[in-house]
């Protein structure tokens, strides 16, 4: 049962401490990031982890995010070369997740990393989950905090929504300013690769880090990333992407300048298209036109580049039938 929801604006440092707390317990934390909420745990705690999985529904097999406050407290857990560090160095605190070697003498749960030999890890930006981190002081496991394979909640409200009963905390920080996962890139081998799309753009890493590999949409990810080749971000109702128009029993979701629809109901991810402020508004915006009367969501198309990219890969994903 929830315990507590509070405002970040009332009694901050209380809450932080009585969170930190919870997970020190082996309670769980839902909490805001800068990118989706996540719903953390104690990495360490084999307890807590396997709770994280079994309120999430989420298959054993899919290794979480752990989250550090900062790349000295990740030295412990994982081993970082001289182009991690220098990522690490350039990205974080931010949207961005390393998969390293996971150090032998690591004392994470082997249920956070799926028996990989590989850790996924990241410092994240947002205040409120760098407060935590640094109160709790360890590792804290944290996948988004809804069901898993569902639309990605990015307020405190849509956290309610899936988990109410099954956290001890929510943190209410207001809607996350990104509003897409991290991206995701592996490290591990001898170069690097892109295993999933977000805010840090692969042209951003391209252009700093020389050629990164894009293995998204690769048949063999789910080798190096088990959370990937599945359905995921799903809808209840079905999606329609590329749809320059909609019937009158659909939803529309809008980009840019306006289209002639018939649609039932329309929402414009960004008026003026602006894929910073799509990428915020579209996991909010699906959940709100997900309802059982209209036959699907059609969706306009969103142009491929920047975060378009990460746009489009969850909207791929969501559109795979169940
Ligand atoms: O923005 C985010 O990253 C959010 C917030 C809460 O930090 N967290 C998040 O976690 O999206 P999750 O569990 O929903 O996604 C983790 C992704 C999955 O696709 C998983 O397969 C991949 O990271 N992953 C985790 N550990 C991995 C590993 N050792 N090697 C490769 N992929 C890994
Ligand atoms: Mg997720």
């Amino acid at each position: 049962m929830v315990k507590t929801i509070y405002k970040m604006n009332f009694i901050r440092e209380e809450i932080i401490k009585k969170s930190a707390q919870i997970l020190n317990n082996g309670g769980l934390v839902a909490f805001p990031t800068e990118t989706v909420y996540g719903l953390g745990g104690d990495a360490c705690n084999d307890s807590a982890v396997a709770s994280i999985f079994s309120a999430k529904k989420r298959p054993l097999y899919n290794p979480l995010i752990v989250h550090v406050h900062n790349k000295k407290i990740a030295e412990k857990y994982v081993n970082f070369s001289d182009i991690a560090a220098e990522i690490a160095h350039q990205h974080w605190p931010g949207p961005l997740t390393l998969v390293l070697p996971r150090r032998v003498d690591s004392d994470l749960s082997l249920l956070v990393t799926a028996g990989l030999d590989t850790v996924a890890i990241r410092v994240p930006s947002h205040p409120t989950a760098n407060a935590l981190l640094s109160c709790f002081g360890g590792p804290v496991a944290a996948p988004s905090a809804n069901s898993s394979g569902s639309v990605s909640p990015t307020t405190a409200e849509h956290v309610i929504q899936s988990l109410k009963s099954l956290t001890d905390m929510i943190i209410d920080g207001g809607p996350c300013i990104i509003g897409l996962e991290s991206t995701v890139i592996d490290l591990s081998g001898s170069s690097p690769s892109l295993l999933r799309h977000g805010a840090v753009t692969l042209e951003d890493l391209n252009h700093r880090f020389g050629p990164i590999s894009d293995l998204t949409n690769d048949k063999n990810i789910i080798i190096k990333s088990p959370g990937m080749l599945t359905r995921h971000y799903a809808t209840k109702q079905p999606l329609r992407l590329e749809a320059l128009s909609a019937g009158t029993d659909e939803a529309y979701l809008a980009f840019g300048a306006s289209a002639e629809t018939n649609a039932a109901v329309a929402l414009n991810l960004s008026e003026s298209g602006d894929l910073t402020e799509a990428a915020a508004n579209l996991f909010s915006m699906l959940r709100v036109l997900d309802l059982p009367k209209f036959n699907g969501i059609a969706v306009a198309p969103i142009p491929n580049h920047g975060l378009g990219r990460a746009i489009n890969d969850r909207l791929r994903r969501a559109a795979i039938p169940a």
